[in-house]
């Protein structure tokens, strides 16, 4: 298996993987022949670490034998079964990116029902997709004719896909569409983003439930500096009632980019 290009220096990024503490259950497959040594769970559930001579972050694939973008993919015994994985690259995904930079939780689970503004083709939407399963459900919001029919081809092969072409700051257009949501990824690139995010939380996200936005800092203020670009969404966030958990940036795959994990309307603390 040839994984150049998506190999990872594990020690130098944020996240310590041997020494969190954290038991990593090998999914029993061997790898030996393929460059991997193992396919582990990683701390977040639903993504995995092909480890080898190169590591790479995958999804287990929902449609064994198809790519979507031409990631590549390992297919192994397992029992009596094969199970195939895919590449997830985080010079594509900022959600990879967030992930390898050591972000402590994306609540983008197994079962989990997201809302996902700003799909593009579906590159990320499709490892979204592996990760939810068939017990939950990714609804892609792209306003793009072009982006979204490739995105509709994702979705006529990922049963778990509904693709949205609508504009994502008139929510009320897709309301019948959609149902309430434990997360919303938002990765627009608008000067407007935490509003958008916060619209569509009005409508679709459960109390308590979660968001991730990607943050684009020239897309908001060209002129300031990046950290001070993202201070100013946080704040405009816990106007929102969005209650931001965790930050962090997403060098070195992205340049002034930052990631905002949060929960929306957190009830009260109990006596
Ligand atoms: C940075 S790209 C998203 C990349 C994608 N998240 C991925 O990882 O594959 C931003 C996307 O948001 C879309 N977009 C921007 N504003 C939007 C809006 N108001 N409603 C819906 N989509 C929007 C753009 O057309 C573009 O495809």
């Amino acid at each position: 298996m040839d994984w150049d290009g998506i190999g990872m220096d594990w020690d130098r990024l944020g996240r310590d993987w041997e020494g969190n503490g954290i038991d990593w259950p090998g999914v029993g497959i061997d790898w030996d022949g393929l460059g991997c040594t193992g396919a582990h769970l990683c701390p977040l559930p639903g993504v995995f670490i092909c480890r080898g001579r190169e590591d790479a972050l995958v999804t287990r694939n929902l449609v064994p034998g198809e790519s979507v973008y031409g990631e590549k993919r390992i297919s192994v015994e397992d029992g009596d079964s094969k199970v195939e994985y895919r590449a997830w690259n985080p010079f594509r995904s900022k959600l990879a990116a967030a992930i390898l930079g050591g972000i402590d939780q994306i609540h983008i689970q197994p079962g989990a029902k997201v809302l996902y503004l700003g799909a593009a083709s579906g590159t990320t939407v499709s490892h979204v997709s592996d990760i939810v399963g068939l017990e939950g459900l990714v609804y892609a919001v792209e306003f793009s004719h072009r982006s979204g029919r490739d995105l509709i081809n994702v979705a006529k092969k990922r049963t778990n896909v509904i693709p949205v072409i609508e504009d994502a700051r008139h929510p009320h257009k897709y309301r019948m569409l959609i149902g309430m949501v434990d997360v919303i990824f938002a990765d627009v690139a608008q000067p407007d983003q935490t509003r958008i995010v916060a619209l569509n939380a009005q409508h679709f996200l459960r109390r308590g439930g979660h968001f991730i936005i990607s943050i684009k800092a020239n897309c908001i203020d060209s002129t300031a500096a990046p950290e001070a670009v993202f201070a100013g969404e946080v704040r405009r966030m816990a106007a929102e009632r969005m209650r931001p958990q965790e930050q962090l940036t997403l060098e070195p795959y992205e340049r002034d980019h930052a990631v905002v994990v949060g929960v929306y309307r957190p009830p009260p603390k109990e006596k």
